[in-house]
């Protein structure tokens, strides 16, 4: 018998901790409580298959539980997510403790599924299909719980864009809407328990509502909806794709004084030769003139990005127009990767692959570069005033006030020294006016200089 204990440990994108985030809820409302790594009956990844690297993770980590556990038959495993739904029932005979997989639209039927696991050592359970529609599952709040100060709400599954190097498709399906009442319920319900800040979620979410789902709402629609909810101080969404975000939505940080001054926008490349063949659909030159436009509709906007270096093919003078083109723009953060083959993807049948060093070599001169503007950018803010959205108690360093950790408007961590009086609600969860003091490495540190509302 399995004891009705579980850990989850989460690898990859954001959909994937909002996913583990609703698996915690789902499992304690069925009566399991969570437990430190080594002391769970129940281990749940919630993996990620973008590159050959994260799969890799999954492995290292299924062995670990195993000679911690001794490969003990009373331990349940269960492997969700991207690689799940890459790799399947095979993983039922390579570890002999997994005897659940689910996929991205299998995580709805996870909990109950569990649950009838912990009963029956026989059993192994698959749960890979995809829906037609949009997945609903049960988002409902028990009278005793309280929701994050910042959240994250999925509008939509899957993608459809099929980039060349890109595996999200294969595992997560086609691109499906959720109905925008489904979405702004949910939203209600958080920001009714005390959520401040909702991120909305997809892996493009400019397309939302072209697969027919959303009963003919565009995303510009649903962030005029969900910014109009009361008690919401901050909006954000990610990932905006180049090709398909428009006007409307560049409107939208014009007419929202709610929507964060920042934008995630990935770029890839900055030669159109490999945007080309990256099958991304956009060229620099696009590129940029959403960058003026969104620019002039919110000044002061942070942009920031993802680029692969070493995608098949990529010469130096690609790259060199990469790094023109990063400098040009100026992006406040990026998410920099080598190119890594994955399978079943068109990218992995193309020829001129460069090999590991070359693409490392690439990777560490973009990183340094950027790694030091972005430093640049965080010392420029030291002395302005920021308000700050108070999420995480940090260990007091014992010079006076209580230190806690958030994001201010534009996307950047501050710890802060709070000194003032509490807010009436308590710290957590505070919008909090915060003098910038100092620029560590990768956040900012401030004092609080008013008070928190
Ligand atoms: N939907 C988002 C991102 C999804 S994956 C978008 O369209 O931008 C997150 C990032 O991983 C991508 O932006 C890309 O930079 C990177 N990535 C995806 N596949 C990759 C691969 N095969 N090799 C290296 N990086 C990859
Ligand atoms: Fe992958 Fe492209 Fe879809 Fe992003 S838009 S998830 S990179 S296929
Ligand atoms: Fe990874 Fe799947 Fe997200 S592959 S990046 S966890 S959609």
């Amino acid at each position: 018998m399995t004891d009705r204990t579980f850990h989850i440990i989460t690898f990859g994108c954001q959909m994937n901790v909002a996913d583990s985030d609703w698996l915690r809820r789902s499992l304690t409302g069925l009566g399991f409580s969570e437990a430190p790594f080594g002391e769970a009956g129940v281990y749940i990844l919630n993996t990620c298959s973008v590159r050959d690297k994260a799969e890799h993770k999954v492995y290292s980590e299924l062995g670990r539980i195993r000679h911690l556990t001794g490969n003990s038959p009373d331990i349940l495993i269960g492997v969700g997510g991207c690689v799940a739904q890459q790799v399947g029932k095979k993983l039922f005979s390579r570890f002999s403790q997994v005897r659940l997989v689910f996929g991205s639209d299998g995580i709805a039927s996870a909990p109950q599924a569990i649950d009838r696991l912990a009963h029956q050592r026989s059993l192994r359970i698959s749960l890979l299909d995809f829906a037609d529609q949009y997945e609903e599952r049960d988002t409902r709040w028990s009278a005793t719980e309280t929701a994050p100060p910042s959240a994250f709400v999925s509008i939509m599954q899957g993608c459809d864009n099929y980039c060349a190097y890109c595996i999200v498709p294969y595992v997560r399906g086609r691109q499906r809407s959720r109905a925008p009442q489904a979405v702004l319920d949910e939203c209600r319900a958080l920001l009714e328990r005390g959520t401040r800040e909702i991120t909305l979620l997809g892996q493009n979410v400019n397309a939302y509502g072209l697969d027919g789902g959303s009963g003919g709402a565009s995303f510009s629609d649903l962030l005029h909806q969900v910014a109009a909810l009361p008690g919401l101080a901050r909006l954000r969404f990610v990932t905006a794709h180049p090709k398909d975000l428009g006007d409307d939505v560049i409107q939208a940080f014009r007419d929202l004084p709610v929507l964060a001054s920042r934008l995630h926008l990935p770029l890839q490349s900055g030669s159109n030769r490999i945007l080309k063949l990256m099958g991304r659909r956009y060229d620099c030159e696009r590129f940029r003139s959403i960058v003026d436009r969104l620019r002039a509709a919110r000044p002061g906007i942070h942009l920031s990005t993802d680029v692969i270096v070493g995608f098949p093919g990529e010469t130096e003078e690609d790259f060199e127009q990469t790094m023109s083109f990063l400098r040009e723009i100026g992006f406040a953060g990026s998410f920099s990767f080598a190119y890594s083959d994955r399978p079943g993807t068109k990218a992995a049948l193309l020829p001129d692959k460069l090999d590991k060093p070359a693409k490392l070599a690439r990777l560490a001169r973009l990183q340094d570069w950027q790694y030091n503007y972005a430093w640049g950018i965080l010392k420029g803010l030291v002395g302005e005033t920021v308000t700050v959205l108070l999420e995480d108690l940090c260990p007091s360093d014992g010079q006076g006030g209580e230190l806690w950790s958030g994001k201010e408007e534009r996307g950047h961590s501050v710890t802060v020294r709070c000194t003032g009086p509490a807010p009436a609600k308590g710290w957590r969860g505070a919008m909090l006016p915060t003098r910038v003091t100092e620029a560590g490495m990768h956040a900012l540190r401030g004092e609080q200089c008013g008070e928190g509302w």
